[in-house]
């Protein structure tokens, strides 16, 4: 009984260590992602540390946090900036509702936090895609018949980068998932 006992519990250290510690080549990982190039020079400029599938979620997790908070105090000094241009604080507003913490993705990050810590990584994934999604709203406008909005700041580019760095988390997380 008791080394039947034992003999499990070794048994499931073994299953949590090689789930741990899953390795799969970059240019594999990246093989999935929207941007091959974007998602291997991400994941190559991790210096140091571990390579496995775990190790390079939490980094881009990180890195996506760095993404989403940079556009969301570029929103705010946009939004002070532009205080006299009705149509663009409107815009800018709208885009800030997508990113900050409350309903959109900052508040998605720190959840997707929680989830990692929990190594729940398959309820990571529809919180990446809302992520994706929140940053694809305010890049195309407010209503689906509306062009683009024209913003010629920084901003479509960091919302870009956001897209592109979370559409890198999803890429890992196949993998992860897949254990
Ligand atoms: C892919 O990402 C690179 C940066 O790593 C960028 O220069 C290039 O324009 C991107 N391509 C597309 C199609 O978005
Ligand atoms: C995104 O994060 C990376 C890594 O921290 C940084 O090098 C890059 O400048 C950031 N880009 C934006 C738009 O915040
Ligand atoms: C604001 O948007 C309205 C409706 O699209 C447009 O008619 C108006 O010219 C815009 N105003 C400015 C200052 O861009």
């Amino acid at each position: 009984m008791n080394r039947l006992w034992s003999l499990e519990v070794v048994f499931l250290l073994c299953v949590t260590c090689c789930y741990a510690v899953k390795v799969v080549d970059v240019d594999i990982i990246c093989n999935s992602a929207t941007n091959h190039s974007f998602c291997s020079n991400l994941l190559n400029s991790k210096i140091g540390g571990n390579k496995d599938l775990v190790s390079l979620t939490e980094y881009s997790i990180d890195v996506l946090r760095g993404n989403v908070s940079n556009t969301v105090n570029l929103i705010n000094k946009l939004i002070e900036q532009n205080g006299g241009n009705f149509n663009l604080t409107y815009h800018y507003n709208m885009c800030l509702i997508h990113f900050d913490i409350t309903k959109g993705a900052l508040g998605s990050v720190e959840y997707a936090e929680e989830l990692f810590k929990m190594r729940n990584y398959l309820a990571m994934i529809p919180t990446m895609e809302s992520i994706v999604f929140n940053a694809w709203e305010c890049l195309s406008g407010d209503t689906p018949s509306d062009p683009p909005y024209h913003d010629t700041s920084l901003l479509p580019v960091y919302a870009d980068v956001v897209m592109l760095v979370a559409n890198v988390v999803l890429s890992i997380l196949k993998y992860l998932t897949q254990a």
